[in-house]
């Protein structure tokens, strides 16, 4: 590991071709008719600097596997190569729209314009394939690539089926398991690049839906870390999250998850390696060519991502079908949304009126809420909680009068919830579970993460 490696990362581009495919009315956290503009203004700020010449991006390049939108991306790309950037990125679910082999679950058809699992290797061969001194050839779309002397990148694709397991199969995690053992003995400091995350990027996550975790990932956390490999670097939750994990042998494994670009707060991760650290700043975009209507280009976008969050408030009081509809988008299916209808429901009624006064007051607290918050409804609050999961920005400390009541709050509902979900997780220590999401102290945008095991 001699000198040091630096790189830009982003992921989640969900680049959506709106001048082929028509401006689009759907309504989530993606900004999907900003997705040019804003991919357009991350590469200019790529080309424009001369510190780094190597850009990753980790997974689910379109928005939904059209050609139209495949294309135009591949297009800003060989812009930004001929600017003398180095792209190494990997595909993800959202890149295809079928699997010829018939594998995929969902996903049936070629629809018209639609992409096959099969056709993206081709597409994006000058984009890390090209350079590839590995590859998994049981799977085609995995990857070694040497980046400078004495570093190398395993970019490994995990669609799985692309429904019900994203994961490796037993042949793959063999090859991987390999690549990181020939670098090593050769003198080369190996790290990762998946889709999907490794380690929960909140504990709220693996909670409504574990298929949005990387298939077996206790187990394969622990058998990464254990083969030494320190580093892996997943997209997929659009959060922002540097989360890790100590194996009983020892070793520890970084995940660093990061958020959508194509959406609040833009998020792009400038990291540089040595021998000792690997050292994570999170950048974000200033501006892009779009009409903010009068506002910040971040506050648009911020407002954009809590406009989702007080849509799925509204819905759950008021129109059901489309709560069933947004759960997805939070990894909640259908089916336990509707197991769920009941109490989300309620609770979306209450929540419209409920500030954290008159909660303390129902729930005979009243005491414990602090007079300077006691004014404060509680689905802004929640949106903020919501943002701030997304964001990396977890602040509200036990300090803060926020957490107080919000805890006292949980912890007076901790028996009814325990009751009416029965045997969940996250029920049996109610208060221990929304601790940890509305505070977080480690830092998952700015982070100086140790090196143990250097070659
Ligand atoms: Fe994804
Ligand atoms: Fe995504």
């Amino acid at each position: 590991m001699n000198g040091e490696l630096k790189f830009y990362l982003i992921t989640d581009t969900h680049h959506y071709a709106v001048k082929d495919l028509g401006y689009s009315e759907h309504q989530d956290q993606k900004c999907l008719n900003e997705t040019g503009a804003i991919l357009d203004a991350a590469f200019e700020k790529f080309a424009a600097q001369s510190e780094i010449d190597i850009v990753l991006i980790a997974g689910d390049l379109s928005n939904n596997g059209e050609m139209a939108s495949h294309l135009e991306l591949i297009e800003k790309l060989n812009k930004l190569q001929q600017a003398g950037k180095r792209v190494y990125l990997i595909t993800a679910t959202h890149d295809y729209t079928y699997r010829p082999d018939g594998e995929q679950e969902g996903k049936t058809a070629v629809s018209e314009g639609g992409t096959s699992r099969a056709m993206l290797r081709g597409l994006y061969e000058a984009f890390g394939f090209r350079e590839a001194i590995a590859e998994y050839l049981g799977d085609n779309l995995s990857y070694v690539v040497q980046l400078a002397p004495g570093y190398r990148l395993l970019c490994l694709n995990d669609d799985g089926n692309g429904r019900s397991y994203c994961g490796y199969d037993d042949s793959h995690l063999a090859w991987i398991l390999d690549q990181i053992k020939a670098a090593r003995e050769s003198g080369n400091y190996i790290f990762a690049m998946s889709h999907h995350p490794v380690l929960p990027p909140s504990p709220i996550y693996p909670v409504f839906s574990k298929r949005d975790m990387l298939g077996d990932y206790e187990k394969m956390s622990t058998v990464f870390a254990d083969a030494y490999l320190e580093f892996i670097f997943t997209g997929h939750s659009h959060m922002q999250n540097i989360g890790c994990k100590t194996t009983e042998k020892g070793n520890t494994i970084w995940d660093i998850n990061t958020g959508s670009l194509a959406g609040y707060p833009t998020p792009i991760r400038k990291v540089t390696l040595d021998a000792n650290a690997l050292t994570v700043k999170t950048e974000k975009l200033d501006s892009f060519d779009w009409d903010f209507q009068g506002k910040d280009p971040q506050e648009y976008l911020r407002d954009r991502f809590d406009f989702l969050i007080n849509d799925i408030f509204d819905s759950m009081a008021y129109d059901f079908d489309h709560f069933a509809d947004l759960a997805g988008g939070f990894s909640m299916d259908r089916k336990t949304a509707y197991k769920l209808k009941t109490p989300i429901k309620l609770a979306g009624k209450i929540m419209q009126k409920l500030t954290l006064g008159k909660a303390g007051r129902l729930l005979f607290i009243r005491r414990k809420i602090d007079k300077s918050v006691r004014g404060l409804l509680i689905k802004d609050l929640l949106v903020e909680i919501v943002r701030n999961v997304f964001a990396g920005t977890e602040h509200y400390s036990p300090d803060t009068p926020e957490y107080r009541a919000v805890m006292a709050i949980t912890a007076r509902l901790a028996p009814l919830v325990r009751r009416l979900a029965k045997g969940a997780d996250f029920a049996r220590d109610l208060p221990g579970f929304v601790a940890q999401i509305i505070y977080d102290d480690t830092p998952d945008n700015d982070a100086v993460l140790p090196v143990s095991h250097p070659v």
